[in-house]
């Protein structure tokens, strides 16, 4: 059963793969606008508290399950609750990873367009670039075919083997643009604004963005991280393979804004201007300096990458539930989500200007049919999964047979540490009160509550 459902061949296999699914667009695009939005260095403190506080305890949960029941998330919670409703939080955690994936794979498109952009000087505007209708689709589609070409080959040959080759290049390539970034004239106050935090700028907004980041930016709440961990061999340490992913995941973030702040004050750019910002800012600023057209080009291989990496984490939690349960070969389960993936992107890569309707929707607060897309599934879905899961993991599935399964490969989770408290006791606390709380309260942010 599991020789035909695929398995990391190796520890460090399994965190580049997890980790390359978590590093993303949210790292490098999303990651930097929303701390420039949200005070800068006060903003990164929160995030921090929030990825070790929810974020990891959350993600050792996800893996627990998907180790325990070798399943996707919706086999994963039919073997621990059989024919219940339960199945739904799994079918959900499915469909969202296709959905985000239909409008991930727009914005990875324009990250991979804009190499060429800046490598050839084209002389063209980022609004100009997204509402070309025919650039869009084929971007999308490109951008597809090449996760298709990876997600093919299965978990060893095709995803590990590929996250070992691109996580190292991802990492030399922010190195060498960090050293750019930060000894351009003027970088140091790009430095004070990221990483001397003023106190005063910690609201609830605040703490709430960071919250939302830090789940969407660990790639948690639809279940990827069950099917990822269905891969892992029993004896593997969850603990240590989970904490490793959140410290590269975190690592990244931080150092995007290592390359995006200095080199934005260094041009006399506003930290806050949004979504935008590392597509209009940016390539200013690079064009203003010498070999500046090499260094953008850099940038944007640098996150088609990164995006890359996801896009192909997205699609595997489809074709895995497609593999498992269907019992469909591979390779046409992958052609065959990839294909309607594609298919749902369209209207969202045509929402940028290319068709007046779709680009002005205004449905829900979102003017964009890719907004919208990205409320529903990208904040809505993600937390609704969460919560759900959490409270699942918690209170159905039950902490103890959820610390059992870490415990198998890291018995210090179970032994006392100060006094009667051990690791153990700690995280069920965190899991069956704290994360679920706080995700509540996201889910209520989400619907603008406060
Ligand atoms: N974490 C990725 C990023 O930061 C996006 C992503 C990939 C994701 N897989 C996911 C988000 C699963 C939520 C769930 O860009």
């Amino acid at each position: 059963m599991s020789a035909s459902r695929g398995q990391w061949s190796s520890t460090i296999g399994f965190i580049l793969a997890a980790a390359g699914s978590a590093i993303g667009l949210g790292n490098i695009w999303r990651f930097p606008y929303v701390a420039g939005e949200n005070g800068g260095a006060a903003f990164v403190l929160v995030y921090l508290i929030c990825v070790f506080l929810i974020g990891l305890p959350y993600l050792l949960a996800e893996l627990a399950l998907g180790r325990a029941t070798q399943k996707n998330p919706i086999g994963a919670i039919h073997s621990i609750r059989p024919n219940s409703s339960w199945v739904l939080v799994g079918i959900l955690g499915v469909l969202t990873g296709f959905a985000i994936l239909s409008y991930y794979a727009v914005i990875a498109g324009w990250t991979f367009g804009y190499i060429f952009k800046m490598l050839f000087n084209l002389q063209v505007s980022f609004g100009e670039f997204i509402s070309k209708p025919w650039l869009n689709i084929f971007l999308t589609f490109l951008f597809i075919f090449f996760t298709i070409m990876v997600v093919i080959g299965g978990v060893q040959d095709g995803i590990e083997r590929w996250s070992k080759i691109l996580m190292p290049l991802l990492l030399i390539l922010m190195i060498v643009l960090i050293i750019r970034s930060v000894t351009l004239d003027g970088a140091g106050k790009g430095l004070v604004f990221y990483l001397k935090p003023d106190f005063s700028k910690i609201t609830g907004k605040v703490i709430l963005e960071a919250m939302g980041q830090a789940f969407f930016s660990l790639s948690l709440g639809m279940g990827l991280m069950v099917t990822y961990g269905s891969y892992l061999p029993k004896e593997e340490n969850l603990f240590q393979a989970g904490f490793w992913v959140v410290i590269f995941d975190t690592a990244i973030a931080i150092m995007a804004g290592l390359i995006i702040f200095p080199a934005i004050f260094a041009g006399g750019v506003k930290p806050d201007a949004g979504p935008t910002l590392i597509f209009i800012a940016l390539p200013t600023i690079f064009s203003n300096m010498p070999l500046g057209n090499i260094v953008g080009a850099i940038f944007f291989l640098l996150l088609s990458i990164a995006a890359l990496t996801s896009t192909i984490s997205l699609l595997e939690v489809p074709v895995a539930y497609v593999v498992d349960e269907k019992r469909i070969a591979r390779k046409i389960a992958v052609w065959l989500v990839g294909g309607v993936t594609f298919l749902v992107g369209v209207p969202s890569a045509l929402s940028q200007g290319a068709v007046p309707f779709l680009s002005n929707l205004n449905i829900l607060g979102q003017k964009s049919f890719l907004d919208l897309m990205d409320f529903l599934w990208g904040n809505l879905s993600l937390s609704i999964g969460a919560l759900s899961l959490s409270i699942f993991i918690g209170y159905v599935w039950k902490t103890k047979n959820a610390v059992q399964e870490i415990a198998q490969g890291f018995e210090l989770f179970r032994k006392p540490l100060l006094g009667k408290i051990s690791l153990a006791s700690l995280w069920s606390i965190l899991i069956r009160f704290i994360v679920p709380i706080f995700i509540f309260i996201i889910l209520l942010n989400v619907f603008n509550v406060f």
